[in-house]
């Protein structure tokens, strides 16, 4: 996860999902062949996924859609044109029209009937909140696009990153890792386990660790959708204690752990450090209190010539963790290397155990 502080939303190359998404082209969203129906609540499901059950004209479809646009623009938010197309996949969310078709029946055919997944009125709530109080229309919708995934996601729980979609990318380039045993710790949504899960054969396995309860719930869930529940485990635990079982084991470990400064926190872009769990943000003092205890850890869980793939905070961090691999833990890994993501920032440090 690469983070914005507000100041920064318009001079950085775009690392965070805000940003991101609005360059991905967001089609009607459907969960792949193999997903599975899933195991939550009608009212805590994502809003696509909620069935067609509420209506309402188009005209009044169109109305809210005017609102919506001049609440967008009469705000303070530092970004307009970027709410306004995330206003559009709300709307194709909520209805079953990808193309909003609806919005220009509102004129020639105002009585028109538009089938909804929430009421109106509903609608009207979820987009002040959107703007008003910067809640991120992922925790609105429900769900997030990440790879060729759409991971459940719910407050508590870190909305997966563009960037770390590079770390499946890694793990792919291993040899032999179809059939080896991993494990992404701080696994937040699942989304890499779920990744790796997915790329893994008959003999492969993930273990999928968090701390958080909410996050362990929801990783079940996307776990649970992709049918996935042979190949990813999800554990509870800090880090590498539930993974006792499999000391000297395992193929790889991975991780994008909290990593940002505890004091840059509250210059986080409001989206993030209002409304994304602590848990998954905080690195402590200097941001690298987790990244440490993993790279120590990784050092008994790993099988001789095991792979790890850490996410840092970037260019300072990935060096200097680099650096104390050859330094601290001389003799200990070989092949570390700093990598890039998207935007050229060096946001990885990959390597094996000796
Ligand atoms: C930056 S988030 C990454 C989430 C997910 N892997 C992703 O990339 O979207 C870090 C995750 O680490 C978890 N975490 C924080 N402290 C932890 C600990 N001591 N043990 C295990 N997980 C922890 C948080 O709950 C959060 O889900």
């Amino acid at each position: 996860m690469g983070f914005l502080g507000e100041k920064d939303m318009f001079c950085c190359l775009p690392i965070c999902s805000f940003r991101f998404t609005c360059s991905r082209s967001r089609g009607q969203i459907r969960f792949c062949s193999s997903s599975r129906p899933l195991s939550i609540t009608t009212t805590s499901a994502p809003l696509f996924l909620r069935p067609l059950s509420h209506n309402t004209t188009s005209s009044h479809l169109q109305t809210f859609h005017a609102w919506a646009k001049s609440l967008a623009f009469s705000s303070n938010h530092p970004d307009p044109p970027h709410l306004i197309r995330e206003l559009t996949w709300l709307l194709q969310d909520a209805t079953s029209d990808p193309h909003t078709s609806f919005l220009q029946l509102g004129t020639t055919h105002p009585i028109w009937r538009v089938p909804l997944r929430v009421e109106l009125k509903e609608l009207y709530v979820l987009w002040k909140a959107r703007v008003e109080e910067r809640r991120p229309l992922q925790y609105i919708v429900g769900c997030e696009h990440w790879r060729d995934l759409i991971l459940v996601v719910r407050d508590g729980v870190l909305i997966p990153r563009p960037e770390t979609e590079m770390m499946v990318d890694f793990v792919k380039e291993i040899d032999g890792s179809e059939s080896g045993l991993w494990a992404d710790l701080g696994t937040g949504s699942g989304a890499i386990a779920v990744a790796i899960g997915k790329m893994l054969g008959e003999d492969g396995k993930v273990f999928a660790v968090d701390l958080s309860q909410t996050a362990v719930e929801v990783a079940e869930i996307n776990v649970e959708r992709y049918g996935l529940k042979d190949k990813v485990e999800v554990r509870h635990g800090s880090w590498f204690e539930p993974l006792e079982d499999v000391v000297g084991k395992l193929t790889g470990v991975v991780s994008n752990p909290p990593y940002i400064p505890s004091k840059h926190i509250p210059g986080l872009q409001v989206e993030v450090g209002k409304h994304e769990p602590q848990l998954a943000l905080d690195g402590g003092e200097d941001g690298l209190h987790h990244l440490l205890h993993l790279c120590e850890g990784c050092l008994s869980v790993l099988k001789s010539g095991g792979f790890f793939g850490f996410e840092t905070n970037g260019d300072e961090h990935s060096e200097l963790i680099a650096g104390l691999m050859k330094t601290r833990w001389s003799g200990q890994f070989r092949d570390v290397k700093v990598i890039a993501d998207f935007a050229g920032i060096k946001r990885f440090v990959t390597g094996f155990k000796m």
